[in-house]
């Protein structure tokens, strides 16, 4: 049984007093949830220690947008994976598309910030997905098996275990355009299957695969019920506390 994982992805938003009245709210509404689901959410970089101070100890982990691969030197503006665990960080998220369409991410340069959060003992979260002109030139599967292993080469069996994929189709991110559970379990089932081949169906098996894409409390249960759907990576949404509570809520009763 893979347990669900919802994490929310901030972005570029909020203030410090929003950012700690949004996770101080969510912690008192997510204080039951007993570990039957994991619980991230990942702020802005300049906040990771502010929202962590409320965080801790409790059912909330705390998880960065991005990490630079190196352990320090002169890499202006950049943040290393062991400054992150400084922070209080359980998770990095990993080549979310805005990084990789906006910042020039590439399979290549996740493989290696992937090994440098996996070398400091982070969970990465690593984000995979079709544009729109793929989906409709029929690529997308060929598309996220390509990032999939690009993003993952080199990766052996034991680090392949600590890690979590997020599958987020490019149009449905921030559009309020969602993918249908079937169009989500379709892709979810074919990375499983990539896994399969890549490592074995035991590993496969194991591995949770979050769907992030337009994820609202009315579409949440029926996305997260999907077989291969074990949780959401959560934007706009995550940013009201009743919203993701909602979403969670949604992860525990649909599985
Ligand atoms: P969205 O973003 O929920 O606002 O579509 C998801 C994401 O980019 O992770």
């Amino acid at each position: 049984m893979r347990q669900p994982f919802i994490a929310g992805n901030w972005k570029m938003n909020l203030d410090r007093a929003s950012s700690v009245a949004l996770v101080v709210q969510l912690a008192e509404l997510v204080a039951e949830s007993s570990g039957e689901v994991e619980i991230g959410v990942c702020p802005p970089a300049c906040y990771l220690e502010a929202v962590g101070s409320v965080v801790i100890g409790s059912e909330i982990g705390l998880g960065a947008q991005n990490m630079y691969h190196e352990e320090s030197g002169a890499f202006t503006g950049e943040l290393s994976a062991a400054m992150l665990l400084d922070l209080g960080c359980k998770y990095v998220i990993l080549g979310h598309s805005e990084r990789r369409q906006l910042f020039g991410e590439t399979d290549a340069s996740i493989n290696e910030k992937l090994k440098a959060a996996l070398a400091a003992g982070l969970t990465p979260i690593v984000c995979v997905g079709e544009t729109l002109e793929e989906r409709e030139f029929g690529q997308t599967e060929s598309i996220v098996e390509t990032q999939f292993e690009g993003s993952f080469s080199g990766i052996e069996e034991v680090d392949m275990l600590k890690c979590v994929i997020a599958y987020e189709p490019v149009w449905a991110i921030g559009t309020g355009k969602v993918a249908t559970p079937d169009q989500a379990e379709a892709v979810h089932a074919h990375l499983r299957k990539v896994m399969t081949n890549q490592y074995n169906s035991e590993i496969a098996e194991q591995i949770r695969i979050q769907y992030g894409g337009s994820v609202k409390p009315g579409n949440a249960e029926e996305l997260l019920s999907q077989k291969n759907v074990d949780g959401a990576l959560v934007g706009g949404a995550s940013l009201k506390a009743d919203d993701f509570a909602a979403i969670i809520a949604a992860a525990k009763s649909s599985k």
